[in-house]
């Protein structure tokens, strides 16, 4: 299996670490980890999650560059070529197909969240915030309050930049590997993070940056581990533990096919270890930094750190309504977000549209409507479920969107990512894994590796779903 992929290759290795990085670093980052860091107890979620990234995405991830690099298909086909290499039974083809699904339905809702982004640019950029400094502090919060839910309480407004962000996905897409895209994760990486450090520097600032800190580095495991908590007591639950791992695979877009494709567009003589270790540093600063700076203006402005989903939405206008150059800023850095949301969706769909090319009948761009289409229509879900269905909640208390981020995020990553580990480590050869991953079978970390490979990341997996259903209580 030495061919390269009929979709076309990265230039570089430099073009894969960015294209990963932009497919890594996205909403995830900005908007869910802190408002998920926000809701279970902050210090005690973030260890979690970083516990998760290196001890199972971090092997995880390799596996996948791995498994696409070998195959040289989209993820259904590469493992139908493995299957085929391996001998092992075709059910395993069903990772690739879980897989191109549960990319569909994490970017119709995605698409969604992105609008949202999109939608601040211009309320941003006309000034909006910077009344902020002329009303009473005590009513900041209301008055933030207030345009959040107007946007979300509006289906048509909400439906018109979904509708945007998914037709420009769609052009990206359409565009192929090397064209746009390359392109544009190479400029915009650097300019979100300096934007990034700018807002660093000003939540520094704020007179509750430590307050902010603390709490984002305050490890305590109780709150963590017991979280339905009434005034007396505590049960024990492992929903925290899941929703750290499930944010970790989010974050680092592994279990569903996105790494694994672009893998699979990865020049045959590049270290996966080097390259992948670089993705997973860059996404973990952005959600820190994220988190860093959020924290202190939650607590400088006397906010909820579980407001949920508007969290990002609340908290960031505060801080450009008040700082210098702050319209400035403040329209930038959703421009920004919109762009790294934009190199996240179309690793989101690449893995259903390059399975359309492969099938004959397709060629990009018809594969790119027809998916586009699709996922517009499920992007409706998500829309509704902010206003007209917001109160069908059909499984344990959750709306519509929370159960489709529940079902991708916290199931199907982390069961595809243990399905993924499970089929490098147990089942590939140890002499063709080695190879693809340009290392010798004895070197120390690919030792380690394969160690954590095999036995800790579906322990590991395994441990956290077990607890969530309750069995170790
Ligand atoms: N990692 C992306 C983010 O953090 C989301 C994503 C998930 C992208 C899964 C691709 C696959 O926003």
């Amino acid at each position: 299996m030495n061919k390269i992929s009929i979709h076309g290759e990265w230039s570089s290795k430099m073009a894969f670490i960015l294209a990963a990085t932009g497919s890594a670093v996205g909403l995830g980052n900005i908007w869910k980890f802190p408002y998920m860091a926000g809701q279970y107890g902050g210090g005690a979620f973030v260890i979690a999650y970083l516990l998760c990234i290196i001890i199972l995405c971090l092997p995880v991830m390799m596996a996948e560059v791995m498994l696409g690099k070998r195959g040289r298909c989209s993820p259904i086909n590469t493992m139908r070529n493995l299957v085929r290499e391996t001998s092992q039974s075709k059910l395993w083809v069903l990772l690739g197909w879980s897989g191109a699904l549960a990319g569909f339905l994490i970017l119709s809702y995605y698409s969604v969240i992105a609008g949202w982004a999109m939608a601040y640019v211009p309320t941003l950029a006309t000034g909006t915030f910077t009344e902020i400094n002329n009303i009473p502090a005590s009513e900041i919060n209301d008055f933030v309050d207030s345009i959040f839910n107007s946007l979300i309480e509006n289906p048509i407004e909400l439906i018109s930049w979904h509708t945007v962000f998914i037709i420009i996905t769609m052009i990206m897409v359409a565009g192929g590997v090397k064209g746009g895209l390359e392109k544009a994760v190479n400029f915009m990486m650097p300019a979100l993070f300096i934007v990034l450090l700018v807002l660093v520097g000003y939540a520094m600032s704020t007179p509750n940056f430590s307050e902010g800190f603390y709490f984002m580095f305050n490890f305590n495991f109780n709150d963590l581990l017991y979280l339905n908590c009434t005034e007396t007591s505590c049960e024990l639950s492992g929903e925290g533990l899941l929703a750290a791992m499930g944010q970790a695979f989010f974050s680092l877009s592994l279990g569903m096919g996105s790494i694994m494709v672009y893998g699979a567009y990865l020049p045959k003589d590049a270290s996966v270890s080097k390259v992948t270790t670089a993705v997973v540093l860059a996404d973990t600063l952005v959600a820190i930094l994220a988190g860093l700076i959020i924290f202190p203006i939650v607590f400088s402005n006397g906010l909820e750190p579980g407001a949920g989903v508007g969290l990002v939405f609340k908290t960031l206008p505060i801080a450009f309504g008040q700082m210098p150059f702050g319209t400035l800023f403040g329209t930038l850095f959703f421009i920004l977000l919109v762009l790294a949301a934009l190199s996240s969706s179309i690793s989101l769909v690449e893995p259903a549209v390059a399975w359309l090319i492969e099938t004959g009948k397709f060629n990009r761009i018809s594969a790119s409507v027809t998916s586009g289409l699709l996922v517009w229509l499920a992007g409706l879900i998500t829309v509704f479920s902010f206003n007209i269905w917001s109160e069908i909640k059909p499984l344990a208390g959750l709306n519509l969107f929370e159960l489709l981020d529940y079902l991708t995020s916290n199931i199907m990553l982390p069961l595809g990512g243990l399905l993924i580990a499970i089929f490098v480590g147990w089942l590939m050869k140890k002499t063709v894994v080695a190879e693809e991953l340009n290392s010798s079978i004895d070197s120390f970390i690919y030792y380690i590796w394969y160690f954590l490979l095999r036995y800790i990341t579906p322990l590991g997996v395994g441990i956290v779903f077990l607890n969530a259903i309750g069995i170790f209580s």
